[in-house]
């Protein structure tokens, strides 16, 4: 009989190098690791190998840094999608994507089983196994991080020691890192105190705003039916668009973000992130947004983004809900079309100028010149008719009162 198989969604860190060698052992099993790629990242290097050597019998990279950025990130941003208001959430959406390559390469190598190495009170672990129960309700899910005997991260290590697994022995940092393109979240040691303030060697990614350049830089950018195509009149690739801003705007000391945050399962988290292009994009596209759709639209959408916000962040992003808001979201982004100028300085961002063919500004209507040609003798009967509802209340009221005394 085959061995059984299990798809491990892996990153090459200690705990899932250590999961691979127990789970196999544990299920007699061959393990398959699958890895996607959503951002730059040293861990690449040998990974394969290093798979490999800590037991596997297969191991799978693939690069999904552009479709991570086109059909995920780029998707919350036509959404405004912004967790608790701000969070844009690079964690949250990198994660359906990974469950989606776990669960292919899963079916294709005829694993029944997938494992992540989630903890048991993080969000991931909501968005890898709601994601996988959406996607492919047959596979069974292994969570070892909620079960196995490893108590801390010394006990992997000597266990990893123990089974010849290799492990980077650097020096480690303090801090919990997860990132990509999208944007970096950085949790645990000091930070785990949201009474203290972020040590300067928590960010990765961005320049103190104190020390950023005394020179400001502009920045024109496109965007095309909600989605940005250009930055200084140069065509990007989305993931190269992303990652030129992430250097610029990083530069500047944009995108820093101290967050106290409601996790999926009820606690607290104080939670540190930086995420420069994605800040820039959403305000660049909202700003356009304000100019070209309409007032009843714009104020549902608003709406609209904050419940998307909850069902990404919420792990929900193969839910029919998703899907339905996302084409009212499309429906919206038809005439999402313009120039949008920002002006970073010192952590800040400030929209200099925007335009658009569908711009619904109308000069002669705000004006308050000569040219003006609002009708303003038509606010007689309208604040009439807008007003009477307010004007009856009052009246009543008073009658009320009159009659009581
Ligand atoms: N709290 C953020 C989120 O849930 C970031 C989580 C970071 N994840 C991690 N595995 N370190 O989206």
């Amino acid at each position: 009989m085959p061995r059984r198989k299990i798809a491990v969604a892996y990153s090459g860190g200690l705990d899932t190098s250590v999961m691979v060698k127990w789970l196999s052992d544990k299920y007699d099993a061959d393990i398959i690791t699958v890895t996607g790629v959503l951002g730059p990242t040293a861990e690449l290097d040998g990974l394969e190998e290093k798979a490999l050597k800590t037991g596997a019998a297969k191991a799978h990279i693939v690069d999904l840094q552009e479709e991570f950025i086109s059909n995920f990130a780029f998707k919350a941003l036509k959404a405004g999608a912004l967790y608790e208001g701000v969070y844009p959430m690079a964690t949250a959406i990198g994660r359906p994507l990974l469950v989606k390559l776990l669960v292919d390469v899963a079916i294709a190598q005829g694993a029944d089983t997938v494992a992540h190495g989630c903890t048991g009170k993080g969000n991931d672990q909501v968005r890898f196994e709601v994601g996988i129960q959406s996607l492919a309700p047959h596979l069974n899910i292994l969570a070892p991080l909620r079960f196995w005997e490893f108590k801390s991260r010394e006990e992997e290590i000597d266990y990893a020691l123990e089974h010849d697994i290799p492990i980077k022995v650097t020096k480690k940092s303090p801090y919990s890192i997860d990132e990509n393109l999208w944007g970096i979240a950085i949790e645990c040691g000091v930070l785990e105190d949201p009474g203290i303030e972020p040590p300067e060697d928590a960010y990765q990614l961005t320049t103190n705003p104190k020390s950023a350049p005394r020179e400001s830089e502009m920045i024109l950018i496109e965007i095309d039916n909600g989605v940005p195509i250009k930055l200084n009149d140069c065509f990007y690739s989305s993931a190269e668009l992303v990652k030129t801003l992430n250097r610029i705007g990083g530069k500047h000391g944009i995108g820093r973000m101290d967050l106290i945050e409601n996790r999926v399962v009820g606690i607290k988290s104080r939670e540190v992130y930086e995420a420069p292009a994605a800040v820039i994009l959403h305000k660049a596209h909202y700003e356009l947004e304000k100019l070209v759709l309409d007032k009843e639209t714009f104020r549902y959408k608003q709406d609209i983004s904050n419940k998307v916000a909850n069902l990404i962040y919420d792990g929900l992003w193969y839910s029919p809900l998703f899907k339905g808001l996302m084409a009212f979201v499309d429906s919206t982004q038809e005439t999402v079309t313009g120039k949008v100028v920002l002006e970073l300085y010192k952590g800040n961002i400030t929209v200099l100028s925007r335009t658009s063919p569908y711009s619904l500004y109308n000069k002669e209507l705000a004006t308050y010149t000569a040219d003006d040609t609002f009708d303003h003798k038509a606010s007689d009967g309208f604040l009439k008719i807008y007003g009477l509802p307010y004007k009856m209340l009052t009246l009543v009221k008073n009658s009320l009162i009159e009659e009581a005394k």
